[in-house]
């Protein structure tokens, strides 16, 4: 029998994981044969009248029944589903009703492989078809088991001059935290805000290299010792740490690892990246709110830009919180379904070559940091 022939059959081929619905007995002995899988995850209580008692008796301890209904969707079920995935040996057959409560076992276990933060692992849960998304209580569950438990985090705003947001992220267990774009003249708040609640810094991470402004990570690494600089090895900018498309920068207690994903979007610079965790992600100037930064130096490229805010950010989920490096009218934060309908350059509405068009018709006058910010920022403003 092949698998793709069971009922309501998802497989994931390369994993050695597949979903599927309830099963015959035949069915079952069929998948049992010539040690087609080698462990099994059952959803349905014992007296389910489809129970696989075959797959329980010749599996053994490879068998896990664990019963996923309503009452049962606490985060404690989430760890173990999680955990039954990961030490279980492949092939592994999941399966429910319907193969819909099947499906949150993989999203889980995948989330946590990949380090992917919530909004990442359900835009991937969305293009995998995972069924989940039918079912409001099972949809709120997955959401809830992703985030990141009690996340501190607060949005800074520079008052000098360059209408930059730093922001802080930090977990509430070990107190490690992250700033994000931070700022020269703001350093001194800065450490204000992060000893004021006990946090110790352990990255400092551009979004990246800034034309309008001198980066605080120079100083905040002279003042915190051990304190690590990161920005894009695309930036061509100097640092600690470089990361690139896929990376996962990871700070906090296990139980409740904090988990930036990185997800490069090119076009204002072409070592722009963006930072997704959790529900929120950290565009810097690809995406501002109702704009985007300026395509027309530091290998600036309109069509880039435009494909990577379609390609990268607005495949986010759509509540996802656009949080952006800047903004110039005292508004805050965005989310994508907000940006993709009242954007006026990057909107669904619009095309790439109304795009490039508005890019190339905006006549803006040459940034007055920029001559000296930019070198500065490429030694991640450290002075020599
Ligand atoms: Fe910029």
């Amino acid at each position: 029998m092949p698998v793709s022939s069971l009922p309501n059959v998802r497989e994931f081929s390369t994993d050695g994981v597949v979903l599927v619905g309830d099963l015959s007995q035949a069915d079952v002995q069929e998948a049992l044969s010539d040690g087609k899988f080698a462990s099994w995850i059952y959803m349905n209580p014992e007296s389910d009248a489809n129970f696989p008692l075959a797959a329980k008796s010749a599996l053994g301890e490879a068998f896990k029944q664990v019963t996923v209904e309503g009452s049962t969707l606490t985060r404690g079920l989430a760890n173990a589903l999680t955990e039954a995935m990961e030490t279980l040996p492949r092939p592994t057959m999941v399966q429910c009703s319907t193969a819909t409560r099947a499906s949150i076992a993989y999203i889980l276990y995948k989330a946590r492989e990949k380090k992917w933060p919530q909004a990442g692992a359900l835009q991937r849960a969305r293009e995998m078809g995972l069924k989940f998304f039918s079912k409001p209580p099972l949809a709120a569950f997955v959401r809830d088991s992703l985030r990141s438990d009690g996340l501190i985090f607060r949005q800074l705003f520079d008052t000098s001059g360059s209408s930059t947001y730093t922001y802080l992220l930090g977990c509430p267990i070990t107190k490690e935290a992250v700033l994000i774009d931070p700022v020269k003249e703001m350093v001194e708040r800065d450490i204000a805000v992060v000893d004021g609640l006990g946090l110790k810094l352990k990255y400092a991470i551009n979004t990246h290299c800034h034309a309008d402004h001198i980066t605080g990570t120079g100083d905040l690494k002279k003042k915190i010792p051990g304190l690590k600089s990161v920005i894009s090895k695309a930036s061509l900018a100097r640092a600690d740490m470089f990361v690139e498309h896929g990376d996962v920068i990871s700070f906090g207690a296990d139980s409740s690892s904090i988990n930036l994903e990185v997800r490069a979007t090119p076009g204002h610079t072409d070592g722009c990246v963006s930072y997704v965790c959790d529900n929120m992600v950290f565009t810097g100037d690809a995406l501002l709110i109702r704009g985007c930064g300026r395509t027309d130096f530091q290998g600036g490229s309109s069509e880039k830009l435009f494909e990577s805010v379609r390609n990268q950010l607005f495949v986010l989920p759509d509540e996802t919180l656009v949080y952006p490096a800047h903004d110039y009218q005292g508004r805050t934060m965005s989310t994508i379904a907000e940006e993709k309908a009242l954007n006026p350059r990057l909107g669904v509405a619009k095309t790439k070559e109304e795009f490039v068009e508005i890019m190339n018709n905006l006549k803006l006058d040459y940034p007055k940091q920029i001559d000296k910010a930019l070198p500065a920022n490429l030694k991640c403003g450290i002075d020599d």
